[in-house]
């Protein structure tokens, strides 16, 4: 049986690279997207996957969004919840924009695609929710106090509804990603971005394939009996 997956945030960084996976591994694959149409449309382009426009933020959005791949690929058996912003700023002048912009996306996100799926998921007795959470999720970051909240918080969400979903066959697990090479991580001033370096054990940034592997795994049928688990993948910088 071939399943079928959305990755959010799918056309770009780590979630592009985990779409490719997930189709070289013979799923059927969407990659959502929230407004980059020159790079969803030279990503659909050189990897045949399809894209579709929508904010993970809008769940109205999600929701429609979610019935049009259904109809286009069949039931969503895998969820990457994989989008996610930053807005960066010391606390003491972090705007309150800056605050809603990061959790309506990193975390209200989450709830939005998540919600509509679940009854689909319990009712053919099988599913995979997997969030791309972060390194500073579990420690804290200065200057992403937004950030960090909402990464720690998929991290709740997905511990509750592991207990939910366990008796129905779906799994649902978070990966915490160190630092990874792309345009989120190459943003940042290169001094900054060595001084990052020069905190990871293996002395260099993660590549988005090893975040992929780690979806890979978590998404086959085989991996049934891991849930609620949260996956470590960050260099040996920060020990949970
Ligand atoms: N890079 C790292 O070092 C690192 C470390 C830890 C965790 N993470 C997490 O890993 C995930 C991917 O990060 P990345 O570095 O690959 O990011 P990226 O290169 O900036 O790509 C972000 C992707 O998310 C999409 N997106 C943003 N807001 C969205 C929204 N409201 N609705 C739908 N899609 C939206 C973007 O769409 P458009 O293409 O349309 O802009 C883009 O495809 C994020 O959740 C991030 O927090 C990254």
């Amino acid at each position: 049986m071939t399943r079928t997956a959305i990755v959010t945030g799918g056309s770009r960084g780590i979630g592009a690279s985990i779409s490719v996976a997930l189709k070289k591994a013979g799923y059927n694959v969407a990659a959502n997207y929230a407004g980059n149409d020159e790079a969803a449309a030279k990503f659909s382009h050189e990897t045949g996957i399809p894209v579709y426009k929508w904010s993970v933020g809008d769940y109205d959005a999600c929701a429609a969004g979610l019935s049009k791949v259904e109809a286009d690929l069949g039931p969503i058996d895998i969820l990457v919840n994989n989008a996610g912003i930053t807005r960066d700023s010391m606390f003491h002048k972090m705007t309150r924009e800056q605050w809603n912009e990061v959790i309506n996306t990193n975390l209200n996100g989450v709830f939005n695609m998540t919600h509509p799926l679940w009854s689909g998921m319990r009712d053919r007795r099988f599913g995979r929710v997997i969030t791309i959470s972060s390194i500073n999720g579990q420690k804290g970051q200065a200057g992403q106090a937004n950030y960090s909240a909402s990464k720690a918080g998929d991290i709740g969400f997905t511990k509750a509804l592991a207990q939910e979903g366990a008796r129905a066959g779906i799994t649902v697990n978070v990966i915490c990603p160190g630092y990874i090479a792309t345009d989120m991580v190459m943003a940042v001033p290169e001094k900054v971005r060595e001084g990052i370096i020069a905190q990871i054990p293996v002395g260099r940034l993660g590549e988005p394939d090893e975040i992929a592997r780690c979806v890979l795994f978590l998404a086959s049928d085989e991996a049934g009996f891991i849930t609620g688990s949260t996956i470590t993948a960050n260099g040996g910088q920060y020990l949970a």
